[in-house]
């Protein structure tokens, strides 16, 4: 009887191929905490008409925006996991994975131009942090910058002074708690899915982000106040299982490859751009007045902040943020 039912499992094993279970199309989970209109909603949608058309619908993506499948820590345990394929989290949310090295990014002032980040994204540094999550079982694909930080708040922030004791939304990572700090302000984690509320309830006073998020999550609805401080970066990782994405078959793999190539593209062509627009709508639908810094209100931002640098050298080593700013351009101002 074993026997008889060892060589009907093997019997099935072999039919597989030819079978419809065998032509199911690979199905690719990609959740994203944003919503489907800003730039990285509308990356992942354009990933997946590329993949769906390119490996001629063997693989089928599945795009779940808005933090509907998972939140910003959940996704990234689910990503390890397997029961889901591939995330654009930003790059300051890697830290409680093990990999504190990407919080260095959120140094202020490290790379307030695009091209500044261009020469950082593009270095050889990211290969080499990229196998430390890598070795999380975390593989990048690409990185997207979707540009500078503005900060909002109930209040207006024109001095460092204007931050002493708000209760200020943070992403994960501890350069960004070292920065709230050094403003006096009270940092607290929030998932991003749950900060509109959270602004709205009066958990936190204010949080900073990239424009066309402030204006596709609403913040501006609940946010009396923008500054366009400028003050460091939001950039995403698309991210995928490392086991999955090596055990796809060779030419899917690279039909995917180059889906997310021209995807790269894409974002880097819509982000200024969808981030420009939405400081315009913001303005326009008058619920939030939008702050420019002046020279001297800038430079008092920058003199406020760069103790930070020193602080941090502590978490990362002095040689490896030297690295970073020689790969990024980055001269640290004479005070
Ligand atoms: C945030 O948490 O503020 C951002 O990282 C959200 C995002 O992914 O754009």
């Amino acid at each position: 009887m074993r026997k008889w039912l060892l060589a009907a499992a093997a019997a099935v094993f072999v039919m597989a191929p030819g079978t419809g279970l065998a032509q199911q199309p690979i199905i690719i989970k990609f959740s994203h905490v944003v919503s489907p209109d800003a730039p990285k909603g509308k990356a992942a949608l354009l990933f997946k008409e590329l993949a769906e058309k390119y490996t001629n619908g063997k693989v089928k993506v599945e795009v779940y925006p808005n933090s509907s499948l998972y939140k910003d820590k959940e996704e990234l345990e689910a990503l390890q996991l397997g029961s889901v394929q591939i995330l654009a989290p930003s790059i300051s949310k890697f830290a409680p994975l093990g990999v504190k090295e990407y919080d260095v990014f959120d140094l202020p002032y490290l790379m307030t131009d695009d091209e500044h980040a261009r020469a950082m994204y593009a270095s050889p540094m990211m290969a080499e942090l990229g196998k430390k999550l890598e070795a999380k079982m975390v593989e990048p694909l690409a990185y997207w910058d979707n540009g500078a930080h503005v900060y909002t708040a109930n209040v207006p922030l024109i001095m460092p002074e204007d931050f002493r004791g708000l209760k200020m939304r943070i992403q994960g990572s501890k350069v960004l708690d070292a920065v709230a700090r050094q403003l006096g302000a009270i940092p607290q984690i929030i998932a991003f899915g749950e900060l509109y509320q959270a602004l709205q309830t009066g958990v936190v006073d204010g949080e900073d982000n990239v424009a066309s998020n402030v204006l596709t999550q609403k913040f501006y609805e609940v946010q009396k106040h923008m500054t366009l401080s400028h003050h460091s970066r939001l950039t995403y990782a698309l991210v995928t299982n490392k086991t999955f994405w090596n055990g796809l078959p060779d030419d899917v793999r690279a039909q995917l490859d180059r889906a997310v190539k021209e995807t790269n593209a894409f974002f880097n062509d819509t982000a200024a751009k969808d981030n420009a627009d939405a400081i315009e709508r913001i303005r326009a639908s008058g619920k939030t007045e939008i702050h420019v810094l002046t020279d001297t209100e800038r430079k008092a931002w920058i003199n406020k902040l760069m103790p930070v640098h020193v602080e941090m050298q502590g978490r990362f080593g002095k040689d490896f943020i030297d690295r970073i700013y020689k790969a990024s351009g980055f001269v640290p101002p004479q005070s």
